[in-house]
């Protein structure tokens, strides 16, 4: 229905959670440029709404300030900084240096630079062509986040740059990797600090092309497969806010973390009644196992380290998103401070998915069907060689789930032609290998459940001692007291998982409404705990964490974990073991994909998905979806009879 692209003006950001439009951006930035930030040498890396408190949004909303938060650096005096900007009254209430060698994520901007000047660096030319690459044209350098590994970096702001090469324009340059070459570079200076070259390994010359000119004839053996809704979908919008069967929520975006969910309730008969209060992905973890100095160094932090939603697609209906589609536009701005509209970034739509819940009664050969279907609301960013989809699907009985969509280009490496390197999968004969990693992701799970004063138990599925038939099993609960009890890890073998309860309420049989967090795919970091990617990404070596509402602590590996040493974040907050019963509190869920890569992972992956679920546990009275209406059977149309699908009449 709403096919085409629909901006959000400045006159319709009426919430006070709508997140900044492109006026309030420019605006901003204006009066930042007018006041601390006018010489040229600054640079902002985001612009964001400061969220209002809870409070604040229980108040009347006209009083609510308006302001942006701005993240900047000074190329200059290579120094960052934060500033705070009063929208109504253009003025600059907060102006922080950020401390010496604090680095804020890397602009999009910068991945140009970096290329750009390290092609035009002598010493750089020099050394590409002692490995045959001299067409520059074809040559790809692609910078990657410099991490921490115990040298000082003496605050200068480093990228590490990999070079890769194409044989022609249309080629897939991850195919042809320079192996044992690093290219150090210096942002904020605008040069090449420093060439490590580990030693030529010759560049795999095979291709691995999936272009229809590359692959031949596309099949011919799939008919059409339209999505129709003749009536519409079944969402209403208004601004962001949005109402789809017993949901409601409000759909934000940030640079940072790209899609966020705020403000999650569900209609439970005549009562709206609250989950979640803010829900998205903080941050993610990308380690290779592969000891090589060059592989050794790949850990990106895609979120924090690159603002995942500034890397947000513009959606294409029919090929991104099939359906009735409703598309929010994504607003971020470039290192000059300038607007960009990301058009259709978030996709929203309904899909069928299977069978709600069924009963054939034998007695009366009668069967009772009900159709499930969910909203999902989803955004793609490109992280250079890989594309993360990040999908929130709501479905009609409360459940949520989670998935992330892992695709593209596999980031790969060189070894001499007929070896196979223990550490990763060997793609070809030509020396191409693909390192064995890990994505590792973290989400901040604001649950407001029935109010914001919640609690948080494990429970274990245990066999007793005391077990006459040896078939006994029942499940254990146990308050997580204090943040150090709640720094907890999955376990399959006791069925494990956590329920978030709120104790003021229960439900028919007494016991606190609870939603659970069904653990799937709770992997955990596989380097060693002493590694410097276990400390700088402590989020990722446990599966759940809980904190106390603090709005400032919203990012787990810490608010800038581009080049950080570690600690920041959970581990420094979870230190202070503050009480987490009958508190509003925080959940961060990790989770992810443990990368064994594939042969059929070549040249392009075909998807993969990770994901969890928060499930109503004893949150309803019984099941909530008893009312969907009976399901017309094809070619029938009325309603009357009595159960609706009791085969062939
Ligand atoms: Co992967």
């Amino acid at each position: 229905m709403t096919a085409s692209p629909t901006t959000v003006s400045a006159e319709q950001t009426a919430h006070p959670l709508d997140p900044l439009s492109p006026e309030e951006i420019a605006r901003a930035v204006a009066v930042l440029r007018a006041g601390p930030a006018g010489a040229e040498s600054f640079r902002f890396v985001s612009v964001t709404l400061v969220e209002p408190s809870k409070e604040a949004l229980r108040g009347d909303h006209s009083e609510v300030a308006r302001t942006a938060v701005a993240v900047l650096i000074d190329r200059a005096a290579n120094a960052s900084y934060e500033a705070d900007v009063d929208l109504r009254t253009g003025t600059v209430d907060r102006w922080t240096t950020l401390p010496h060698g604090t680095q804020p994520p890397i602009m999009l901007d910068e991945f140009d630079e970096v290329e750009r000047t390290c092609k035009a660096d002598p010493r750089v030319v020099e050394t590409l062509a002692r490995r045959g690459l001299t067409d520059l044209d074809l040559v790809c350098v692609e910078p990657w986040s410099a991490g921490y590994y115990g040298v000082d970096d003496q605050g200068r702001r480093l990228m590490r740059a990999l070079v890769y090469t194409r044989l022609t324009a249309d080629d897939n340059p991850y195919a042809h990797p320079a192996e044992n070459l690093v290219i150090v570079y210096d942002l904020n200076a605008g040069e090449v600090v420093e060439i490590e070259d580990h030693g030529v390994v010759e560049v795999p010359r095979a291709t691995g092309n999936y272009l229809p000119q590359d692959v031949g004839p596309a099949r011919t053996d799939l008919k059409p497969l339209e999505i129709v809704q003749p009536e519409g979908p079944s969402f209403t919008v208004d601004g962001h806010h949005v109402r789809w069967a017993n949901w409601s929520f409000r759909i934000g975006f940030t640079a940072r973390e790209g899609l966020v969910l705020h403000q999650v309730h569900y209609r439970d008969g005549d009562e709206d009644r609250s989950v979640l209060h803010r829900a998205s992905l903080t941050e993610m973890v990308v380690p290779y196992g592969d000891p090589s100095p060059v592989q050794s160094r790949k850990n990106a932090f895609d979120a924090g380290e690159y603002n995942i939603g500034a890397l947000a697609n513009s959606l294409v209906l029919g090929c991104d998103c099939l359906g009735e589609i409703r598309y929010f536009d994504g607003v971020a701005n470039d290192s000059h401070g300038n607007p960009v509209v990301i058009r259709n970034a978030v996709c929203m739509h309904e899909e069928d998915d299977s069978i709600a819940w069924k009963h054939y009664d034998f007695r009366k050969d009668s069967a009772e069907v009900r159709r499930s279907r969910r909203l999902l609301i989803s955004f793609i960013a490109t992280v250079a060689n890989y594309e993360y989809g990040f999908y929130w699907h709501l479905y009609l009985d409360g459940t949520i789930e989670f998935l992330v969509k892992a695709t593209g280009i596999l980031s790969t490496a060189g070894q001499p032609a007929g070896e196979r390197s223990r550490y990763g999968q060997t793609l070809n004969g030509d020396g191409l290998f693909a390192p064995i990693h890990q994505h590792i992701f973290n989400m901040r799970l604001d649950f407001d459940l029935d109010g914001a004063e919640n609690a948080v138990y494990e429970v274990d599925t245990i066999v007793p001692e005391e077990n006459p038939t040896g078939s006994c099993f029942y499940t254990v609960d146990r308050l997580l007291e204090r943040e150090q009890d709640a720094i907890r890890r999955a376990d399959a073998a006791k069925h494990r998982f956590w329920k978030v309860v709120n104790h003021r309420r229960r439900n028919a049989v007494g016991e606190p409404v609870a939603y659970r967090i069904v653990p799937t795919d709770a992997i955990t970091l596989a380097a060693a705990p002493d590694a410097h990617v276990s400390r700088r990404a402590a989020f990722a070596t446990n599966t759940l964490w809980v904190t106390a509402f603090d709005p400032r602590e919203r990012f787990p590996a810490g608010e800038y974990p581009n080049q950080s040493r570690g600690g920041d974040g959970l581990p420094a907050w979870t230190a202070a073991n503050r009480e987490i019963t009958d508190r509003d509190l925080v959940v961060w869920y990790t989770f992810g994909m443990h990368h064994v890569v594939r042969l059929e992972d070549w040249p392009v992956m075909p998807r993969q998905h990770v994901g969890f679920t928060l499930q109503p546990f004893g949150f309803f009275d019984r099941n909530p979806i008893l009312d969907l209406p009976r399901t017309v059977p094809r070619g029938r149309s009325d309603t009357s009879g009595d159960g609706c699908c009791h085969g062939p009449e």
